[in-house]
């Protein structure tokens, strides 16, 4: 078998580039203890890691103040912390029916125990979400709207700045887990009010690493309390951001990682990325289209989507066709509902799904072009 082919980048993005590798390899060897919880030189120079890391990651948000951006351990937490830290017994709630159980799970939890009304806009199968679903959806008491940047299972865009618009004034909370280190989240952050990421996606970072951005003004409850190494005299937890959100000692080791592979990013230029990314997800889809068997799902164009590309091959099951791809052919896909199971009744494909293919910076059109061979082959067998 040739080189294996990795397309789960929407999982989490594989290779890293060396320099995330080295400096997570600095971290550890080097001279980093518990940051801000002393004033001896190791716990500084972890200090400067964390410090570092919440610099860059504003810079790619185009955020002067770093102060409002807090990590964590992946989007999900971020978003459990968004979502629990800000809505309120008898609030209303709009989301969309594309978003991740990371989104729906604590939902729902919230729906049957704290009487939070949840309400989810559908998104058409092969469109971005209309913005006017959400005007015609507002009530007295919405108090928050939850949408996905990009989708995990059609890769489709959603227009923020539309979305925001129609809210009339109701914050917004976007999940950037499959768009931020690929499209700019400078103008997302002009419409939400509170940005969720995680590091080990396109930002190209070590897993364990995320967080939360907050709008100045903008007040999210912790999910946890704890020590920070600030006023320790108070057994309250400080009110200020990050330390409101960063209770107990954060993954400093990932955060040099991450940082690294924002630096990266910033380096090779955001535009760079979406353009290689766009070109890999165009020729995958015409590769498709020239085709019989594959069924894909999402955005006919490329531009309103981001390098994910979901699809069904006649004859087989989505969980076949990955065993299929990786064992005889060494690609890598994700098979199943992708943790979405909404999106997947959206688009027709629940209970079993597609088999997902992601691309990233690394993915080569040679790659694509082999992918495309596996799959026509695949496909002449089945029938
Ligand atoms: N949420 C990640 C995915 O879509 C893990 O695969």
């Amino acid at each position: 078998m040739s080189d294996p082919i990795y397309c789960d980048q929407a999982a989490t993005s594989f290779p890293k580039p060396a320099a995330v590798i080295e400096a997570v390899h600095e971290a550890l060897s080097g001279h980093s203890a518990s940051p801000g919880r002393s004033a001896h030189r190791y716990s500084l120079s972890a200090s400067r890691i964390v410090f570092e890391a919440r610099e860059v990651i504003a810079e790619l948000m185009g955020q002067e103040d770093s102060d409002r951006v807090s990590f964590g351990l992946n989007v999900t937490q971020a978003l459990n912390t968004a979502l629990l830290g800000f809505l309120r017994p008898g609030d209303h709630v709009l989301t969309t029916s594309m978003e991740h159980n990371s989104v729906m799970r604590p939902l729902t939890w919230l729906a049957e125990s704290r009487r939070i009304e949840v309400e989810a806009v559908p998104v058409p199968a092969r469109d971005p979400v209309d913005p006017r679903e959400f005007r015609s959806r507002l009530r007295k008491n919405t108090r928050l709207a939850v949408v996905n940047h990009a989708s995990n299972v059609t890769g489709v865009i959603a227009p923020i700045r539309e979305i925001k618009a129609a809210l009339d004034g109701v914050p917004l909370l976007v999940d950037a887990a499959q768009t931020a280190g690929v499209l700019s989240l400078a103008p997302v952050l002009d419409s939400a009010d509170i940005l969720a990421f995680t590091g080990h996606k396109s930002l190209l970072g070590p897993t364990g690493t995320g967080g939360l951005w907050v709008r100045p003004g903008l007040e999210v409850e912790p999910l946890v309390r704890g020590g920070t190494g600030s006023r320790s005299e108070r057994e309250e937890q400080p009110g200020f951001m990050p330390d409101a959100l960063e209770a107990g000692t954060p993954n400093t080791h990932g955060l040099a990682g991450l940082a690294a592979g924002v630096r990266w990013i910033l380096e090779t230029g955001l535009d760079r990325i979406r353009a290689h990314e766009l070109d890999l997800t165009r020729r995958f889809l015409d590769g498709l289209a020239g085709m019989d068997g594959p069924t894909w799902y999402g955005p006919e164009s490329a531009d309103f989507r981001v390098a994910v590309v979901s699809i069904n091959l006649a004859g087989w099951s989505p969980s076949d066709l990955a065993l299929a791809l990786d064992r005889e052919f060494g690609i890598m896909t994700r098979a199943g509902l992708h943790c979405a199971p909404r999106a997947h009744r959206g688009i027709g494909t629940f209970p079993t799904g597609t088999v997902r293919f992601s691309f990233g910076w690394f993915n080569t059109a040679g790659e694509v072009d082999r992918v495309l061979a596996a799959v026509d082959e695949l496909a002449r067998r089945s029938v």
